[in-house]
């Protein structure tokens, strides 16, 4: 499906040859070290906080060392059935991270059964001595696969799973609680509204911040705040109750309290959105602990808090609020990615025990809206990726659709947009299978940009510095000449957001993907025609 939002979920592909072929493995480093069996939401939060601290922080001295190849090794995180492969589902996000930011060091991430044969084994060790074109890869039973996202077609999914979707009916009972942790957040607050679309009448919204009191509610000036009291006020002309509360959602204590139903007056909590969350991108190479602690902390710790307080069989709907910058790699989202990963982790975990109430959605940015709101970088890196942002209604219409469909559609969801293939698109592997549409032609006489795959020798390289220096020129608005190619280009101002414009201009004049870190590499415009001249000739 293209140009249009989708709803996809993760399936296989069992081919072997999809994962051989791309970095000769020069040392390894296992990350895991998740032997210890944890048992409550504090135990795996912590686990899964503290191997995400560490792969972030191998990742980081290996990238700089340059010297080795780093694998992560998961075991049982892709069917998570205990706490500790639940735990180590985080990795799985900020893996796809360091396959963006550190392509050069970063060999891939391979997940094992619990129990590996000898057969599993043998095909790792291939692995880790191959070129692996994979950023996650599952061996088991002998096999390697990759993770390919496919359009979501629920009368396909009814097909394989046997599960008949369910009747479409109303979401929310009139007589129950519906609870939305992040409630007075952007989206918090349009979900709260959608809720109440759907028959909701008693709305708890979570927050950290607490509401100032109704009597100072006129005089309310600040942005973020006017926003909740006026929507708390449309809500409640409507006839719904709102409960403002003011908690952490990571504290277990305080959220069992919220599912007691005598605690606030109300009746029971039927329905759950978890949207709850911060965001503090920084690259790897600028990493943080106490950074990632703060980011995991919100979706993490609270995710558990709420399936220890709402545990499978007491809700009617669980939603979790994932992000699809997990899937897509976005760099400087290492935190938020492992943070993202362990809310689909825990949805295939609710699932695989029978939970039909749970689902994960790693929604791509609601356009305009919220944390990822005008941030170009992000918006730059989508189009990289060939997928694009949607609008808050196409995001509630896909949730709708999955509401429509039941249980059949799968607890591990993405929503997001998905672009024609034109040249210049480098596709993660999740997505290449997505769509195959190569776009339109080039209208007549349109620059199709220079031929310099067939050329070698100095006119290779005089053609690409000339086209590097061009892109940069543009990208700077200033006149080619006027652009040192011995200088580094940050130097000269190319910043994180240019660095992305920059190497955009090159992927479609040249119709070569280039990774993420070509500029911190390759920081002149002489070591960038450098690489390219490489990629022709390792192309011969
Ligand atoms: N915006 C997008 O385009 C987008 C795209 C993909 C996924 N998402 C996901 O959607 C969710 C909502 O995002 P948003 O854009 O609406 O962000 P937002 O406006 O910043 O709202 C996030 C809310 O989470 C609350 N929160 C943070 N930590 C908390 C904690 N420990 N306990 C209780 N509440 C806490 C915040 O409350 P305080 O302000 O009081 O701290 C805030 O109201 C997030 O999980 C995000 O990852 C958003």
């Amino acid at each position: 499906m293209t140009g249009s939002a989708v709803v996809t979920s993760t399936s296989d592909v069992t081919d072997a040859a999809n994962v051989t072929g791309v970095m000769e493995m020069e040392g390894t480093a296992d990350v895991t070290g998740a032997t210890d069996a944890t048992e409550t939401g504090e135990d795996i939060a912590a686990t899964a906080t503290r191997l995400a601290a560490r792969l972030a922080e191998t990742v980081r001295l290996v990238g700089e060392a340059g010297r080795a190849r780093l694998w992560c090794v998961t075991s049982s995180a892709r069917e998570p059935e205990g706490p500790a492969g639940l735990a180590q589902t985080a990795l799985w996000g900020l893996a796809r991270v360091a396959a963006t930011e550190y392509s050069e060091v970063w060999g891939g991430l391979v997940n094992l059964p619990e129990k590996p044969g000898d057969d599993d084994l043998s095909v790792l060790i291939r692995l880790l001595g191959s070129r692996c074109r994979e950023d996650v890869v599952a061996v088991e039973h002998g096999a390697a696969s990759g993770s390919r996202l496919v359009p979501y077609r629920p009368e396909a999914r009814e097909r394989v799973t046997g599960r008949r979707p369910a009747r479409p009916g109303p979401l929310c009972r009139a007589g129950a609680t519906y609870l939305v942790t992040g409630g007075l957040g952007a989206l918090g607050l349009r979900v709260a509204g959608w809720l109440a679309d759907r028959g909701a009448r008693r709305l708890l919204l979570l927050g950290r911040t607490a509401l100032p009191a109704r009597d100072r509610w006129d005089a309310v000036r600040e942005p973020v705040t006017r926003r909740a009291i006026d929507a708390v006020r449309s809500l409640e002309a409507r006839g719904v109750t709102v409960r403002a509360v003011a908690a952490d959602v990571g504290n277990a204590a305080g959220l069992a309290r919220l599912a007691d139903p005598g605690a606030l007056g109300l009746p029971p909590v039927r329905g759950v959105v978890h949207a709850a969350g911060v965001v503090d991108n920084r690259l790897l190479r600028a990493y943080d602990e106490e950074s990632l602690r703060a980011v995991m902390w919100p979706k993490v710790a609270g995710a558990l808090a709420l399936h220890e307080a709402f545990p499978p069989g007491t809700l009617d709907f669980l939603v979790l609020f994932s992000s699809a910058g997990q899937l897509l790699g976005l760099p400087g989202q290492a935190s938020y990615a492992a943070a993202n990963a362990f809310l689909s982790g825990l949805a295939r975990y609710r699932r695989a025990g029978g939970d039909d109430a749970v689902l994960s959605l790693a929604w791509t940015s609601w356009h305009g809206l919220g944390m990822s709101a005008s941030s170009e970088v992000v918006d730059a890196e989508l189009r990289a990726r060939g997928t694009a942002d949607i609008t808050p209604a196409e995001a509630f219409l896909a949730w709708e659709s999955l509401v429509t469909a039941g249980p059949a559609g799968g607890a591990d969801l993405a929503v997001l947009r998905v672009l024609p293939l034109t040249p210049g698109i480098l596709r993660p592997p999740l997505l290449r299978d997505l769509a195959g549409d190569p776009g339109p032609p080039p209208a007549p006489g349109a620059d199709e940009g220079p031929d310099w795959r067939t050329l070698s020798g100095t006119s290779l390289t005089d053609l690409l510095r000339g086209e590097v220096r061009r892109a940069v020129a543009a990208t700077l608005r200033t006149d080619p000449e006027a652009v040192d190619v011995r200088r580094p280009l940050a130097e000269m101002g190319v910043d994180s957001l240019l660095a992305v414009m920059l190497r955009r201009t090159l992927s479609e004049r040249l119709r070569v993907g280039l990774p993420m870190s070509l500029l911190w590499n390759r920081p002149t415009v002489s070591d960038i025609t450098d690489y390219l001249a490489e990629q022709r000739r390792s192309d011969v």
